[in-house]
């Protein structure tokens, strides 16, 4: 795989797309053997989780439900702004559900923290976090992801939906900020 360019920055290889596609079947069978019967509720969080999660959909063995919401905490920049508003609103009632939150990258966590807030208000049957990558090292607040996909080290990534200044999610592989 070679250096990439995204607007003004140079990326470089970081995960491959077969380590990433090993990996998302490995969690969906984890996630279904954890949730065999109980009719999950995924919930993705765009616009970066949108390609996780088609994935993950399709790595389930167990019926499962998808539903989307929006929140934004990055603006076009490369630091979280740790404000976390939600912009898009979820149309199924959560209330007695188990609800997976389908996330592509925690970083501080305020993200997933706020949301986990949000959906415990709703008398979910249960709430679970996947986070496709996880930087451990910026994680600040509250409970870790339940689901890591990748430990990652606190540097700036994009492909595989996620996006730097909205470019980039089209990549298959995964690329990391070169320094
Ligand atoms: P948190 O609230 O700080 O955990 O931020 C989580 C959100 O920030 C994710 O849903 C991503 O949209 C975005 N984000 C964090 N790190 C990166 C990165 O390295 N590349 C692209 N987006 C990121
Ligand atoms: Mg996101």
């Amino acid at each position: 795989m070679q250096e990439i360019s995204v607007h003004d920055k140079v990326f470089v290889p970081f995960l491959s797309e077969e380590e990433i596609q090993a990996k998302v079947i490995e969690m969906g069978k984890k996630i279904s053997q954890d949730f065999l019967g109980k009719d999950p509720l995924f919930i993705c969080i765009l616009n970066g989780a949108f390609m996780f999660a088609a994935d993950l959909l399709r790595a389930m063995e167990t019926p499962t439900e998808i539903q989307f919401v929006r929140v934004s905490s990055y603006g076009a920049g490369m630091e979280s702004t740790g404000k976390v508003k939600k912009m898009m609103n979820l149309e199924t009632s959560v209330e007695g559900r188990h609800v997976v939150i389908v996330e592509d990258i925690v970083d501080t966590g305020k993200t997933i923290e706020w949301l986990r807030e949000y959906f415990t208000e709703r008398n979910p049957a249960s709430i679970s976090v996947t986070g496709f990558l996880f930087k451990k090292e910026a994680f600040v607040v509250g409970k870790e992801p339940d689901y890591v996909g990748f430990e990652i080290p606190n540097k700036f990534v994009v492909g595989y939906g996620l996006d730097y200044a909205e470019h980039g999610r089209q990549l298959r592989a995964i690329y990391q900020l070169k320094s």
